[in-house]
């Protein structure tokens, strides 16, 4: 069972103007995954950015020890099929689809897994964790969104410790090593509750990308979390 923590930080609240040069600060300042969160302008109301970028940060997503640092994609995309394929294309190590934009969730499932990438659903503050009766041992990765998907610097979403409860459950009562990630108004201040409820993977965007020192609040995140997280 996966019991080491990852703090993910999404790029979503970096500057895109240097783009490679804030993805190579961040796992520099200690980053276990990067975030990278695709919207559509469709599924969501707002546009970011393609599998063209992820392939341009691709090389730039590695420890100074020339580890591969994994590039966690969050499609809140519809439809999800064809941009699933072009992520795999991009090098992604890890795509989670909302179940809600996809009309075939278990075949989208599959064709992400052919792909060799883990694949994870993600859930949206209303929506119940219900298809993971037919889904959770197909998956590598559960996404709780502690926020409505669209934007960082939102607020957190109580309500969404309660379903980090559930699927906690879930994944014990499973056996299989699931990673349960939570995204959307975490902060060093909350934390700590958020890993209580039973998270291992932490989201966040502007608390770090908002900051001058990304090592910093990396490690006073580390420091609020029980679980080692190396
Ligand atoms: C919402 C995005 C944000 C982002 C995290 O669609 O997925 O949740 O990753 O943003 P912060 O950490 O600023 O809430
Ligand atoms: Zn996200």
């Amino acid at each position: 069972m996966s019991k080491t923590n990852r703090i993910a930080p999404s790029i979503l609240s970096a500057d895109f103007a240097r783009l490679g040069d804030e993805v190579k600060t961040v796992i520099a300042a200690g980053a276990d995954w990067i975030h990278f969160d695709v919207m559509d302008n469709h599924y969501v109301p707002n546009l970011t950015f393609g599998p063209m970028i992820c392939s341009a940060l691709k090389p730039h997503a590695i420890t100074a020890a020339g580890a591969a640092v994994p590039i966690d994609v969050h499609l809140m995309v519809q439809p999800v099929d064809a941009l699933a394929q072009a992520f795999a294309d991009a090098g992604a190590d890890f795509i989670s689809f909302h179940p809600d934009a996809s009309a075939h969730v278990h075949r989208s499932v599959q064709a992400i897994k052919a792909r060799g990438c883990k694949v994870g659903l993600v859930f949206n503050p209303a929506v119940s964790l219900e298809v993971l009766d037919w889904m959770i041992e197909e998956i590598d990765l559960i996404l709780i969104m502690s926020v409505n998907p669209g934007f960082g610097g939102q607020v957190f979403i109580d309500s969404a410790l309660r379903k980090i409860g559930e699927a906690r459950k879930r994944i014990d009562a499973c056996g299989k090593d699931i990673r349960l990630e939570v995204d959307g108004g975490i902060k060093t201040d909350n934390i700590a509750r958020v890993e209580a409820a039973g998270a291992d993977t932490f989201v966040a965007g502007s608390a770090i990308f908002g900051q001058q020192d990304y090592r910093g609040v990396i490690d006073a995140m580390r420091l609020q979390l029980k679980a080692k997280t190396s």
